[in-house]
């Protein structure tokens, strides 16, 4: 375990600029240097790095924290690993192992449980029960290499060995059932996957959360489900996480560009001809977590779902939801109602891997889309196709690519050019004004301000932690005491105030981390002087003083004791004493 100076050190042997624009590029602009927020969903810089400060902090979604918090966010990895990446970067050798181990998890027991799970079906594939197993998956033309490297594994027929062995790991029926790998019926305690070719899920650090079972015995895809996913659990969320992430991450930050595609199994297909810069949703809708997932891994997308008219219509949610990002996506779009992995084996790899290298334009294919099932030889249909594409040039930037697609619409509908360019400059004096995210003007009371002002003098003077620490206010506001009291604590252990350094205190306390953030940008007037301070103490003395009157108050009122109401009396006396004085103070 590393001390507290140590993680300082190691934090501070970097400089966050250089370590930030190594993940997202940023420019200067007076002090400070500003990019587009990994953390939300933008394509404006308002992500701020400041130099002097070392540490982030977003104006629009608040993110802030020190270079730590920025990997660990980053990378969705805990703080332990976090630091063991900066040490690398900065040659320090801090050879603290595994440091999962020292990440208190509260979810520990379901990663255990689904490290077994994955084990012992793999462990299933490579025996004699497995022989049909592994046909099926040989005759589909995945070799035993991608069975293992895919940790591809296999349920039994039996319908409580999994549960048999979880048990023998001394793992409890409550938590057994919450990892969704066993359910509880009349009988007892069974499996839930029975004779399935199990893929397991793993989550953006490669960790196994989840399982998807295909059949594979010739059973009706009618009567079963070809593949049942595992349930949602507190580590398995199918809208958050993208399959085969954690291993494509490198791939797409050095080929600039990440292939999605819909299923596991086409996934796997791409990835053993060679495409390793691809992750795959699991066949539900691509959400806005998903897209921020892509976004951080690649400048450009490729967006390869089934040939269908399911997989074009999700093309298109897709690549909306992408957009919403500020990514345009590019688009492949497969003959034949094919998906990708029965595409590869009907037209060779080569052909398939040539259609990814040129995928056609988002709007290219939002001129295809619109124009289906349409007739362009009908006035209602045209102008139904001409109102929706004006509509969606409404809405990008790109003047070159408007003016492309002006020309294709002109030649498509027969309109003049001149007059489908007016329609668009028209609408877009309607469409523009909601682009603009008004931010609210959050009203604080005066106790409010004054804690954030003492606290913004705490952490630039140590002048103001000694007036708190003398002054005995009550800071009304949970979260900002909590913070002036680690304040102090770490002045009393250092000696100085370094606020990248404050931040590591609050490594499971993101409101905390936020708040010294919105402090930070307060920015107040370099010349103040204790009276400052002093105003803020008085404010918060009157709040104090106040509470405690309402206190006393309701207590005298409820009290039958006369001794008991002499004493609260007195209190009450003193108390109106300090209160007239805090008034004279000011
Ligand atoms: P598909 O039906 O396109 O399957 O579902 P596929 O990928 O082509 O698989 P094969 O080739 O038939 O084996 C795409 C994805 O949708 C999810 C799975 O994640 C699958 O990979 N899905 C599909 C389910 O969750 N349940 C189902 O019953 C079917
Ligand atoms: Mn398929």
């Amino acid at each position: 375990m590393l001390t507290n100076e140590q993680i300082n050190n190691i934090r501070s042997s970097v400089n966050i600029v250089d370590i930030v624009s190594s993940y997202i590029p940023l420019t200067k602009k007076g002090k400070n240097y500003f990019g587009v927020c990994p953390f939300h969903p933008d394509s404006d810089p308002s992500f701020c790095v400041s130099e002097q400060k070392q540490i982030y902090t977003c104006f629009s979604c608040k993110a802030t924290g020190n270079v730590l918090h920025f990997i660990m966010n980053y990378e969705n990895i805990n703080f332990m690993d976090a630091v063991k990446i900066i040490a690398d970067k900065a040659n320090i050798d801090i050879n603290i192992g595994d440091t999962s181990r020292y990440l208190p998890d509260k979810n520990k027991k379901l990663f255990e449980i689904y490290d077994v799970a994955s084990k012992f079906y793999q462990n299933n594939i490579n025996t004699i029960n497995g022989i049909k197993a592994r046909d099926y998956l040989h005759d589909r033309g995945f070799d035993d290499n991608i069975i293992k490297e895919f940790m591809i594994g296999l349920s039994l027929p039996n319908h409580d060995l999994l549960t048999k062995i979880l048990i023998n790991n001394k793992n409890s029926y409550e938590d057994m059932i919450k990892s969704g790998l066993v359910v509880k019926n009349n009988y007892g305690y069974s499996d839930i996957y029975n004779n399935r070719i199990m893929f397991p899920i793993w989550d953006i650090t490669g960790k196994v959360v989840g399982f998807s079972g295909r059949i594979f015995n010739g059973e009706d895809t009618n009567k079963y489900a070809k593949y049942i996913n595992t349930k949602e659990t507190p580590i398995f969320k199918k809208g958050e996480l993208l399959y085969n992430y954690h291993r494509a991450k490198n791939a797409c930050r050095q080929k600039n560009f990440t292939v999605i595609v819909e299923g596991q199994l086409d996934l796997i297909r791409a990835y053993s001809i060679g495409l390793s810069n691809i992750v795959a949703t699991m066949g539900t809708a691509f959400t806005k977590e998903h897209a921020m997932l892509v976004k951080r891994l690649a400048k450009d997308v490729v967006i390869c779902f089934d040939g269908d008219s399911a997989g074009e219509k999700a093309t298109l949610a897709c690549g909306n939801e992408l957009e919403n990002l500020g990514i345009t996506p590019k688009i492949v779009r497969l003959e034949e109602s094919l998906d990708p992995d029965e595409y590869i084996r009907k037209f060779g790899k080569d052909r398939f891997l040539e259609k990814i290298d040129n995928p056609i334009s988002f709007m290219d294919f939002k001129l295809s889309f619109y124009k289906n099932n349409k007739n362009l030889n009908d006035n209602n249909d045209i102008a139904k196709y001409v109102n929706t594409i004006i509509d969606e040039l409404s809405r990008i930037d790109d003047d070159v690519l408007k003016e492309l697609t002006l020309k294709k619409l002109s030649l498509e509908s027969r309109l003049d050019i001149d007059f489908l360019r007016n329609s668009l400059n028209n609408k877009k004096v309607l469409v523009k004004r909601d682009v603009k995210i008004v931010t609210q003007q959050i009203k604080e009371n005066k106790y409010e301000l004054a804690t954030k002002y003492l606290i913004y003098y705490m952490l630039k003077d140590k002048k103001a932690i000694k007036i708190y620490n003398s002054s005995k206010v009550f800071i009304p506001n949970e979260k900002y005491r909590l913070l002036a009291k680690e304040i102090s604590c770490f002045y009393l252990n250092n000696g100085f105030i370094k606020v990248a350094d404050l931040m590591n205190s609050f490594v499971n306390d993101d409101d905390i981390i936020k708040l010294i953030g919105e402090i930070e940008k307060l920015d107040l007037r370099d010349d103040y002087d204790v009276n400052k301070i002093n105003d803020c103490i008085n404010v918060l003395k009157q709040y104090t003083v106040n509470y405690e009157t309402k206190n006393l108050d309701q207590k005298l009122h409820n009290t039958d004791s006369y001794d008991e109401k002499i004493a609260l009396a007195q209190r009450l006396l003193d108390l109106k004493k300090e209160q007239s004085k805090v008034m004279e103070e000011k």
